[in-house]
Formats: structure tokens, sequence, C-alpha cells
């Protein structure tokens, strides 16, 4: 068994976050969201890994990952030199999954309670595909799949404009080799990709055995601000526990579980958790409420934060209260300190400021 991740893709719903930096390796609770998906598979017993990426981030996903030795598996890269469809992407890993069955896992969606249940019940059932399904509110984002009486799949549709169901399919497929000779036989779609969800449409009408999985537990596609402000709040809620590393001094209140990273300082200020503060930050006379994660090199002075994820190297000074932010890499957020009441900004590309 082997697995493919698929990372490349230009995260446009994440900009700019994601015009430099992956979407894969942005941070959910101070961990990239690759590295969960690394751990998952690995959890699942399969260490043979390939990993698609793209021309634009390519090296930072291979700068992240490395050769896989620190999750114990084999990481074979495979450059995808256009974003065509995932299941071009599959085409394109043809040689590195040769006959061998696989597990698909796209870089950016994490299941809970990982995906070895999942692995499990499509080699002992010897199916040709297993398909997760889950529940959403909005289908119209995802593939959507309709069943029979049987719970078999029988119809599914990339982003239909009027869903039959609300049974969307997550970034997780198992596959037998046929899946190689169903993408031969599918086109383009109207966004010009060859898509996976007309592929396992192909495996239905060849009569190939698809079963599906209705997932209970949570699912998280991470492609937006506000559902990273959401991965970010259920990942700390649910794998965060109290490790304090750094310095916190007696006139701080640290409550719940928190995680403060070494060479932190905390001086004089109040942290609720769930909060995970990473290496050498610097809080000082603030308060950093639930729902915060903040990376390593951050300073934070006379400033309250919560609900919210700060990347490396920022600097937040003199904010009141700041709440459902996302804040890029090496950002400056601070008060004007000459009384005038206008609003100063140097802002890059995409950016949302919400005053
Ligand atoms: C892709 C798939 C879609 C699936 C979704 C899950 O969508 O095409 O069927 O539901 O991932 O995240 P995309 O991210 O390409 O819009």
């Amino acid at each position: 068994m082997k697995a493919l991740i698929l990372a490349g893709g230009k995260g446009t719903r994440l900009k700019p976050l994601t015009n430099t930096l992956a979407k894969q390796l942005i941070p959910v609770a101070n961990k990239p969201i690759l590295y969960y998906v690394l751990e998952q598979i690995v959890e699942a017993g399969i260490r043979d890994i390939g990993v698609i990426i793209s021309p634009e981030t390519g090296q930072g996903i291979k700068a992240a990952v490395g050769d896989g030795s620190r999750w114990n598996a084999q990481i074979t890269y495979i450059p995808q030199a256009e974003p065509l469809g995932l299941a071009h992407a599959v085409k394109t890993a043809q040689s590195f999954l040769g006959d061998s069955p696989f597990l698909m896992f796209l870089g950016d969606n994490l299941i809970q309670g990982g995906v070895k249940s999942f692995v499990k019940e499509f080699t002992s059932n010897k199916v040709d595909a297993l398909v997760l399904l889950k529940e959403v509110s909005d289908p119209r984002l995802f593939g959507v799949a309709e069943l029979n009486e049987k719970g078999e799949i029988v119809r599914i549709v990339e982003k239909p404009r009027e869903p039959k169901t609300n049974l969307a399919v997550p970034g997780v497929y198992l596959f037998t080799k046929d899946v190689h000779r169903a993408i031969d036989k599918i086109k383009p779609s109207w966004r010009g990709e060859l898509e996976i969800t007309d592929t396992i449409q192909q495996l239905i009408n060849d009569g190939k055995k698809v079963r599906s999985h209705i997932l209970t537990g949570w699912w998280l596609d991470t492609g937006k601000k506000d559902d990273l402000l959401e991965a970010n709040r259920i990942v700390l809620d649910e794998f965060v526990k109290r490790d304090l590393r750094g310095e916190i001094d007696c006139t701080s209140q640290v409550a719940g579980r928190v995680e403060v990273g070494e060479g932190t300082g905390v001086e004089h200020s109040t942290i609720r958790g769930p909060v995970s503060i990473g290496d050498n930050c610097h809080i000082k006379d603030s308060y950093i409420g639930p729902f915060t994660s903040i990376a390593a090199g951050t300073t934070i002075e006379q400033s309250g934060l919560e609900h919210s994820v700060v990347l490396e190297n920022c600097s937040i000074r003199n904010i009141e209260r700041l709440s459902d932010c996302v804040i890029g890499r090496c950002s400056v957020v601070t008060k004007r300190g000459d009384g005038f009441k206008s609003i100063t900004l140097f802002v890059g590309d995409d950016a949302r400021v919400e005053l």
C-alpha cells in the first residue's frame, strides 16, 4: 500500500498568506497541516509516500518535509507542471504508484481520528475504491454523492449548482490500480481539470466496487481564512496539553491548556487556554485569549488577542483587542503613539483589513 499526498495547487482562497507559503504549510495549532497528514498516513501503516508538488511552492514543501525520515517514512517528490486536476495528479504519479493500491490525501485536509480504520476497511473488503463522505451545510463547494437505498454511491458530481444531497466528498480516497484505466477514459471538466469525482463516476459506470463511508467526526478543509480559524480552534481544543517551557514571571497568569515554547518570556500577562505559543516569543503586558496560536519569534506587547493565528516573527503592540485574525509572517501591527486618530497602513497584495 502506498500513499499519495497532493501538495500542489495555488491556494487562491488563502491569499495573501499563500503568495509566499504553500497552503499545506500554513500552521494549525503551530504545526503545518501537512505534518498532521503525514502523521495520519504513517499511523495507518503506510511509509512509501509520494508527494505531488507544484513549480511555485515545491521547494518550500521539500524544505519542510525533507526525505521523510522524521516520520520514519520514505518520500518521493512528484512535480506536476500545471494544476490540471486531482485525477491529473494521479496520472502524473503513475510511475510512482505502479500497480499498488493507494491512499490519496489532499495535503490541506484533516480528518478527526486519522485514516487507519478506512485503510483497514478498504483492504479487508477488497473493494476498488473507498470514498469518504461527510454531511455539510453547503455542498455546492465540493464533490457531492448520491446513494441508493443500500447506501452505495450511484452518482457523484463535482460542485453541483443544485446538489441532490448534502454529502460532500472530503479529500481522502482509497483506490486500486483500476483507477488509472478510469482516468484514461474521462475528459476535462468545465473548469478544464481532470476531476477525481468524474473518475469515481467512471469506476461506478464500469461496474467496479465503489464503497463509501460517512464520517461522523470532524473534517477540516483549511482552504479559506475562516476555515483556517475553525481548524485552529478545533485542533487546539482537541490536542493542546499544558506544557510550559518558557519563562513565566510571577505577575502573569496562565490558565488551562497552554503550550509555551522554549526561550519564550511571558511578563505581566494573562493567558487563557487553549493556546499555543511557539519558541522565542515575547509576551508582555498582554492578554492572550482562547483558541490562539502564536508562532515562533513573535512579540506581543500591551495588546489583547484571541481566536487568532499569528505566524512567525510578528510584532503586535498597543492594540487593545484583536480577534478572528490571521496575521502572516513578519507582520507589524501597532497603534500610532502620536494621539492622531488616523490609521496608517502599509499592506501587501491581497490583504484584508477590517477596522
Ligand atoms: C477538491 C475536489 C472535491 C472535494 C474537495 C475536498 O476540490 O475536486 O471533489 O470535495 O477537493 O476538499 P478543489 O479543492 O479542487 O476545489
